[in-house]
């Protein structure tokens, strides 16, 4: 059987002023729907796991609290609190050896991020079902490629080798090379190749295959987690899983999935998902003269957002904060929540 885990100590400062430290974007219900990412999340997970008994979440101190208020559901004893987030490299590492712990080597483990759109849940599972065979099968870390459709720089690439067989009826490769984030040059180049795939940011393995890994490639993490558990966390370095191992190991497999696939990083993936023929995406009470290709967002219902004559922006009202960017350039949000500190 399969353990998900969902990797939920991110931030999403691209959602400020609408996530905040201790609201981050997978507590978020972005869409409108009124169920956040991280509950979406599970729930897509629970056929998977057979039931909450085997659905693990690990995330930081400051948003234990909220995930079990988003997750009522969820065991005390698969809910796993980093003293701070270190990146996801110390969150698998520690996970696995967790879950190795309870269910030993053996276990197929499968991480998932909080903050994705999937279209399709019933392809969702039978996709997953195969990488588990496959991990199973092949001793492999499994990972599910999407085709990418622009050269973005903020995703891994996946470049596919041999074929090693069927799974569920999907193909599985080998992976030839793993790149993480890319410049914008090398990401144009691997696109117009037309052998990559981008990383969902999934990984399916079997518990033994990954410590194996980490003692490999990562030793100076999983050596300090291995003596003292939790305890070293403080002396670990920030680092994510697919710089730690994917980018190294030589036991990466890919999936290709068909299912729909979006990784919601900024608003201008919520314009993506909402757009249908609309001019501007309105979660908000908004009266737009002349405004075109807009997102105009607030948390309460009550406010009204007047806009005259702009193009290609997004607004954002969220309490005592207001955000007005151009839509190419909400990469920077980031940047401006650096310098409000603590104070956001
Ligand atoms: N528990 C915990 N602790 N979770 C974390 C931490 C941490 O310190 N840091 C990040 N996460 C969670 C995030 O909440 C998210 O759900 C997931 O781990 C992935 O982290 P991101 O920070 O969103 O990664 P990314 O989007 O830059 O890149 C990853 O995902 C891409 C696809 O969305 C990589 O795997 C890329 O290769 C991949 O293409
Ligand atoms: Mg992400």
């Amino acid at each position: 059987s399969l353990i998900p885990v969902i990797l939920a100590g991110g931030k999403g400062e691209r959602f400020w002023p609408v996530s905040r430290l201790q609201r981050p974007k997978q507590f978020l219900s972005l869409d409108g729907s009124g169920t956040s990412l991280l509950q979406a999340t599970a729930e897509r997970l629970l056929p998977l796991a057979g039931g909450w008994s085997s659905l693990w979440v690990i995330t930081a101190s400051h948003l234990a609290t909220g995930i079990a208020e988003q997750l009522p559901q969820l065991p005390q004893t698969n809910l796993l609190v980093e003293p701070e987030g270190r990146d996801t490299a110390p969150a698998v590492a520690w996970t696995t050896l967790e879950i190795i712990k309870r269910y030993g080597e053996e276990a197929i483990v499968a991480f998932f991020p909080a903050d994705h759109w999937i279209d399709d849940s019933d392809k969702f599972c039978q996709t997953l079902l195969a990488a588990a065979e496959l991990a199973s099968e092949q001793g492999a870390i499994a990972t599910l490629g999407i085709t990418p459709t622009y050269a973005a720089t903020g995703y891994g690439y996946i470049e596919q080798g041999a074929e090693v067989g069927r799974y569920g009826n999907l193909p599985a490769y080998r992976v030839s090379r793993f790149t993480e984030k890319p410049d914008v040059a090398t990401a144009t180049e691997f696109l117009e190749s037309g052998r990559f795939s981008w990383n969902s940011g999934m990984f399916i393995f079997p518990a033994g295959v990954m410590l194996q890994e980490l003692k490999a490639y990562a030793p100076e993490l999983i050596h300090p987690l291995l003596e003292k558990g939790v305890d070293a966390y403080h002396e670990l370095t920030k680092l994510s899983i697919d710089y730690a191992v994917m980018e190294r190991t030589q036991k990466a497999y890919v999936m290709p999935v068909s299912f729909g696939w979006d990784d919601l990083g900024d608003w201008n993936a919520i314009e993506r998902l909402l757009k249908g023929d609309r001019d501007n995406v309105e979660l908000a009470q908004h009266i737009g003269l002349d405004t075109h290709g807009s997102v105009v967002y607030s948390s309460n219902p009550e406010e009204v957002i007047v806009t005259i004559g702009l193009e290609d922006v997004v607004v954002v009202r969220d309490g005592n904060a207001t955000l007005i960017v151009r839509k190419d350039r909400t990469q920077d949000i980031k940047k401006a929540v650096k310098r409000l500190g603590t104070e956001e």
